[in-house]
């Protein structure tokens, strides 16, 4: 087992697309990390650096204390599991899975140990006669890692390894690879686009865009203080809601106002394009979940206020009267008051969709300039018919916002989140003007 280094990692296809740009990584001996972002972010780019599948245009790869840059890929002593599990559909089962120790050279007795051994831990010993073909999916994907584990590599590499499965296939699969991780204690690096799949295996996860990644954390730290507004909109289901708005002093208190912005980019989903607008300015929305991410700010006087809380006041301070962007998680939106610092909030808003998910719903939501708000509460107070009684469709509804995890971030798609630094600063709020 070893420790995978990445420094200054860079991949430019040819043609220019600068698929990974300059990341550094450390993945410590026996750490499960996952690589996460969305599609195109570059994470088997990555991957097949560390396989040597892929040329890298500048930076290291260290495995262990070697660096792995020109050694081709059989001699890097890694497995990689792929989306498609690229099985030898002329081999039966046991021979796929003895397939790397037989080139080896290793005696046949001690294959045949090795690969019913890990067939039994996989609990498909009774398909070691079988071609794949005769497989379902799910047992394809086992031998597919059974062949990587009976090699007893350095590091396991996954790229997607449940997106052919079933949901709820890859909810059990899932639970296998893990136990089967903390098992072998095999350094693995896993990518996936699937936040969720990430938060549940990693021991860390890696949050990547364009090429970049955005934070390398634990899944609960990356939930609870996100680095930026693009890893607290990416990490959490459903995503984090977003305000654009600004602080401002209100007789003495300070406050975050809705506003909303004119002139704002536009983002296309594969690039990033500035659209004409009618008034001339420059446009840029992200498409795909049309959240409008910069632009001139607003306040039109009809949004809601919310009182900054003390931890937070400090920071803020220095923001009066700039565009601001509030973050709240939509389990963190109550329909009552919480128990918190500062005043209650009541947020009122107008009901479009309940989602019942059984214990819960999901309520999307729209307030005079934000149409979509989605709170994740509980499906207390049921009608006999399943239907919640307290929340109806087209109503008016008032929710509460947990203050203590409201977050702050500066304007744009990636701006910092600007409430981490005051969550453990000692330094004394300033006095309000
Ligand atoms: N062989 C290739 N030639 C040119 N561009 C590529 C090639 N493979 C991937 N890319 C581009 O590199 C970027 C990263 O791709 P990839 O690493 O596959 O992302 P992910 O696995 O995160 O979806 C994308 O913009 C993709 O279009
Ligand atoms: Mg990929």
């Amino acid at each position: 087992m070893a420790s995978v280094t990445l420094e200054r990692l860079t991949k430019i296809y040819p043609g220019g697309v600068k698929a990974v740009n300059a990341i550094d990584l450390q993945i410590a001996d026996r750490e499960f990390v996952v690589l996460v972002g969305p599609s195109g972010c570059g994470k088997s780019t990555t991957l097949r650096m560390i396989a040597g599948l892929e040329e890298i245009s500048s930076g290291t790869i260290r495995i262990g204390e070697r660096i792995v840059n020109d050694v081709p890929p059989k001699d890097r002593d890694i497995a990689m599991v792929f989306q498609n599990y690229a099985l030898y559909p002329h081999m039966t089962v046991a021979q796929n899975m003895g397939f790397a120790l037989k080139l080896r050279k290793m005696p046949k007795a001690l294959i045949l140990q090795k690969v019913t051994e890990t067939a039994k831990m996989l609990e498909i010993e009774h398909l070691l006669d079988r071609k794949p073909k005769a497989l379902s999916g799910g047992q394809r994907q086992r031998v597919a890692v059974g062949r990587a584990i009976v090699r007893e590599p350095k590091a396991f590499l996954f790229d997607e390894p449940l997106s052919n499965l079933d949901a709820k296939l890859r909810v059990t699969t899932r639970a296998e690879l893990k136990r089967l991780h903390q098992r072998l204690k095999t350094t693995t690096i896993y990518v996936t686009h699937d936040q969720e799949e990430a938060m549940t295996l990693g021991d860390r996860i890696v949050v990547m865009k364009d090429g970049v990644i955005q934070q390398a954390d634990t899944p609960l730290s990356t939930y609870h203080r996100p680095r930026n507004r693009f890893v607290a909109g990416f990490v959490g289901m459903p995503p984090m809601n977003f305000f654009d708005g600004a602080i401002r002093m209100l007789e003495g208190r300070m406050i975050f106002e809705e506003g909303t912005l004119r002139n704002a980019k536009i983002r296309d989903p594969d690039r990033l394009t500035s659209v004409q607008t009618g008034g001339g300015g420059r446009v840029k929305i992200d498409a795909e979940s049309a959240v409008i991410m910069e632009g001139e700010l607003t306040l039109p006087g009809i949004g809601f206020r919310l009182d900054i809380p003390e931890r937070l006041r400090g920071t803020l301070a220095g923001r009066i009267g700039r565009h601001i962007v509030l973050g709240i998680r939509p389990e963190h939106l109550h329909r009552n008051a919480v128990e918190s610092e500062g005043r209650d909030c009541p947020l009122s808003m107008k009901l479009n969709v309940i989602e019942p998910l059984g214990n819960d719903m999901d309520v999307y939501m729209e307030t005079q300039l934000n149409d979509r708000v989605v709170a994740r509460i509980e499906a207390t107070a049921e009608a006999s018919d399943g239907s919640s009684l307290d929340f109806v469709r087209d109503s008016q509804v008032t929710l509460y916002a947990d203050l203590r995890k409201i977050h702050f971030f500066e304007p744009g798609e990636s701006g910092m989140n600007l409430s981490l630094s005051s969550g453990c600063s000692k330094e004394p709020t300033h006095a309000l003007a």
